[in-house]
């Protein structure tokens, strides 16, 4: 047995507010792995996500192959488009769902897990989450504000979470982001400067791998996923269209799990994954791997012997 273990150590997940996306599935694999973890969740999702659990709507979701509830150790609000407190505006932090979360922003993370947890209390975190504006735009109609914010939200906010959580990693520790295909090629409608945001989330891990695996033996890495009809992507609108292009044209054609994502960052931010760093795992069924529509020559059906 060649197990993923996991034991002792803490995880920070930042982008889980339901069961229905890759954080919460990465989660619970970082979980059956043994480890302990904390999540930060966006104050406009918070209450909601708070709900769902006390009412035990995603009790179902949180069994343990075990049988026993993945209990989160902590759920912390995260705000990744702010630094500081300062920085968020006086009229956000004055909204009902943000007012009474404290310190929502990365430093007030920062905080409150020291303040928890002590410090180095950390060995895992991970970036999942996204947001841009205008990604219902194409790129032709982008404002400037809207870019800006989807790469400060989808990409930024992994340097800041590098910069400002490293002070409370452990040994060995590994850091974690979340891309799209989209930022090597084209997937029209993804719009907004979203996919310049996910190659510069790229871009960045490779720079982290080498500023903090010089400076402090740290790991980071990126899983590219594919499509998945989670929460936030459902809001961009074409994914199930996605999902059925890829299961018509990847070499794997069924459609992609959010378990599956989530075994493949248990695997890399374990000690297994100790010599990879300044990667990008594709975890889209061998999707990326393709140049053409799969079944231009009759390929696919000589194989399913239904060629005459
Ligand atoms: N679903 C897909 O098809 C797909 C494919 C490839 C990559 N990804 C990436 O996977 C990651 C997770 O997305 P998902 O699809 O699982 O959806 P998801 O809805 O589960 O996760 C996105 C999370 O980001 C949070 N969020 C948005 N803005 C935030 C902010 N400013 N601060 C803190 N949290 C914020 C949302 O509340 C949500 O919990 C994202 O980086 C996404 O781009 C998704």
């Amino acid at each position: 047995m060649l197990p993923i273990d996991l034991s002792g150590k803490r995880a920070f997940v930042a982008g889980v507010a339901d069961d229905g996306g890759f954080g919460f599935a990465i989660a619970k694999a970082l979980a059956v792995a043994g480890a302990s973890v904390c999540v930060g969740t966006w104050p406009p999702a918070l209450g909601i996500f708070e709900t769902l659990l006390r009412r035990g709507k995603l009790d179902a979701s949180l069994r343990m192959p075990d049988g026993s509830k993945f209990e989160l150790e902590k759920i912390y609000a995260l705000d990744a488009e702010y630094d500081s407190l300062l920085d968020a505006p006086e009229e956000l932090r004055a909204q009902k769902r943000y007012r009474d979360r404290g310190d929502f922003s990365i430093d007030g993370v920062v905080e409150n897990l020291r303040e928890d947890f002590g410090d180095p209390c950390l060995d895992i975190v991970v970036h999942s989450l996204a947001n841009g504006p205008e990604v219902n735009k194409p790129l032709m109609q982008t404002s400037r504000k809207g870019y800006l914010a989807a790469h400060g939200a989808s990409a930024y906010s992994f340097v800041s979470l590098a910069q400002r959580l490293q002070p409370l990693m452990r040994e060995r520790g590994a850091f974690l982001g979340l891309s799209y295909l989209a930022s090597r090629g084209v997937v029209a409608d993804y719009g907004g400067g979203m996919a310049s945001a996910k190659a510069a989330l790229e871009a960045d891990a490779r720079m982290l791998a080498l500023e903090l695996g010089r400076g402090w033996g740290h790991r980071v890495n990126v899983i590219s996923a594919g499509p998945y009809a989670s929460r936030a992507a459902s809001a961009i609108g074409f994914i199930h269209k996605m999902i059925k292009y890829y299961q018509m044209n990847a070499p794997l054609p069924d459609a992609l799990r959010a378990d599956e994502v989530g075994n493949a960052a248990a695997f890399l931010c374990s000690p297994l994954a100790s010599g990879i760093t300044g990667t990008v795992l594709y975890v889209d069924k061998g999707y990326h791997a393709m140049a053409a529509p799969a079944d231009v020559g009759g390929l696919i059906d000589a194989l399913s012997g239904s060629e005459d």
